[in-house]
């Protein structure tokens, strides 16, 4: 079963926040979901056999000409649609209802009432509170239109015409903030658009290893294995496919946390059937860094090398053959300027020089969000630690190592990490923790032990909570935690005598340090 023989939805980009959103809670109702720009030609969605189309929100009034409109024929398909916000306002205005500006917009959880009984809302109280976040209403429903539900300052929170299957929310019902949002958006899907629920991971699995099998046949895949979740669960798969016609290039610049390198190893090697090629080159990648301070130098050397020395083995490898990555579905699509076809330049969708040939790319992975990735990854068998693994900057340790990096500080900082991160594991906070690391300042302080005077290296731990790494607090781990912690790191990693710890949130700082 292919993703074309999948029930699917449709979610119609109008450049809202939230559109990703929208596409993983259908998800999470084993319905598989796709976004897709507003400007998508009304063909290419027929031949999609949609079982429903969602319209998202957006910043623009339906009435400024110059805002993302789309041909009213699209609600005759038979299709049934659900329009969320902007989208709720545009299926108003496309059947000649009347959109106005608010007299006083809604901003935060509103309560609304239901009136009569919708299959949007079955099992919703008549009392509820929703997200709204609008300046523009529906100040008359179109002809047809049934208001299903209003507060005190909308009156067409939602409005329905059951006999063509068009549904329009003035709220959002894919936050949390939504009391009921899930059910709504369950509704939709069961009750509107009569889904089954076919999209779950175990036939994901079992489709995308037999789709895997024909595409390669008896050739070679070489995938990039950077030990990061992606590239972890997308081994997994293809080694499920192929088995040993599966070769990862892991490529270890001696940037990696505390014995990573090894564990990366022995996992996939005793997990997984595959050729596992893994090149270790820390001490080019330090002569290269010698004497190199400033921030962005160090990056652009480390990010410069790293390709050099993996194109440089893949181009060893390739030929006859297919070369992966684990590209995700995020990682395609570009949200918020309703222009989904446009690929972003991410680190896991990276261009091969001209002069490295393959039969093709593979990108097992291009259809699943984060959350899904994981739990393939799970369903397949990756340990947690890999699966569940924090955030890992691709320049590594370099970017914690504040000025020259050298063999003997990337050792302090590798020992002192390890302390902090197994202090954290034991004292039960990691899974509050979105990311927690130490660094190594270029600083040293003098210090008391036993009865000698030291001069040696500082440590800073940095510990943060966030949802999206775009804002971040500083985590506030109990103070008989970081005081085991500073005591472990002084006693146990040689060339510490001193701990601090950064309080610092995002903005003004940024989640790393350099
Ligand atoms: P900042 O420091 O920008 O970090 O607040 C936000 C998140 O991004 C990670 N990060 C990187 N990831 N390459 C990456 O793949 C990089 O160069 C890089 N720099 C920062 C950081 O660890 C945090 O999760």
């Amino acid at each position: 079963m292919s993703i074309e023989s999948h029930e699917k939805i449709l979610v119609l980009d109008f450049g809202g926040q939230y559109n990703q959103l929208i596409a993983r809670r259908v998800r999470d109702h084993s319905v598989y979901a796709e976004i897709r720009p507003f400007d998508t030609p009304l063909d290419v969605i027929k031949a999609q056999n949609y079982k429903g189309i969602i319209f998202t929100g957006g910043p623009n009034s339906v009435y400024d000409p110059a805002s993302p409109h789309y041909d009213p024929a699209i609600l005759s398909l038979g299709v049934p649609v659900l329009g969320i916000c902007y989208g709720c306002q545009l299926m108003a205005w496309m059947k000649q209802g009347t959109v106005s500006s608010c007299e006083k917009s809604e901003y935060g959880k509103i309560d609304i009432t239901i009136s009569g009984a919708s299959k949007l809302f079955k099992g919703v109280p008549a009392t509820n509170t929703v997200w709204m976040s609008h300046t523009d209403y529906i100040s008359s429903p179109p002809e047809g239109f049934t208001v299903t539900a209003s507060s005190a300052d909308c009156p067409c929170a939602a409005m329905e015409n059951e006999a063509m299957s068009l549904y329009a929310v003035q709220f959002h019902p894919e936050v949390t903030h939504s009391e009921y949002g899930n059910l709504i958006l369950k509704n939709f899907l069961y009750e509107v658009c009569g889904c089954k629920g076919d999209w779950v991971m175990d036939n994901f699995i079992e489709t995308t290893v037999a789709s895997l099998r024909e595409q390669i046949g008896n050739k070679r895949v070489v995938l990039g294995l950077s030990g990061g979740v992606d590239s972890s669960v997308a081994a997994g798969l293809l080694s499920r496919a192929v088995g040993n016609q599966l070769t990862c290039v892991f490529v270890d610049q001696g940037l990696m946390r505390k014995d990573e390198g090894d564990f990366v190893e022995k996992t996939f090697t005793s997990l997984f059937d595959m050729r596992f090629v893994r090149v270790n080159c820390q001490q080019e990648f330090v002569s290269k860094l010698k004497g190199v301070t400033d921030p962005e130098k160090k990056r652009n050397i480390i990010g410069t090398e790293f390709y050099k020395v993996f194109w440089d083995k893949i181009r060893e490898e390739a030929g006859d053959g297919f070369f992966a990555q684990g590209t995700i579905y995020p990682d395609r699509i570009e949200s918020g300027k309703g222009d989904a076809a446009t690929i972003k330049t991410h680190h896991n969708q990276v261009k091969m020089p001209e002069d490295i040939h393959f039969d093709g790319v593979i990108e097992p992975l291009g259809d699943l969000f984060k959350d899904e990735v994981r739990r393939v990854g799970e369903k397949l068998g990756i340990p947690k630690e890999l699966v569940w693994r924090q955030p890992f900057p691709g320049p590594g340790l370099g970017v914690r190592i504040i000025g020259e990096i050298t063999e003997e500080k990337i050792k302090i900082l590798q020992e002192a990490d390890a302390v902090f991160r197994d202090e954290i594991k034991k004292s039960g906070i990691e899974r509050e923790l979105s990311q927690f690391f130490a660094v190594l300042p270029d600083v040293r302080t003098v210090g008391v032990m036993g009865d000698h005077r030291t001069y040696d290296h500082l440590i800073a731990i940095r510990a943060v909570t966030t949802d999206d790494f775009m804002t971040a607090d500083w985590a506030r781990i109990p103070y008989d935690v970081l005081a085991r912690i500073s005591n472990r790191l002084c006693n146990e990693v040689e060339h510490v005598n001193r701990v601090v710890y950064d309080i610092t949130s995002k903005p003004p700082g940024t989640v790393e340090w350099e």
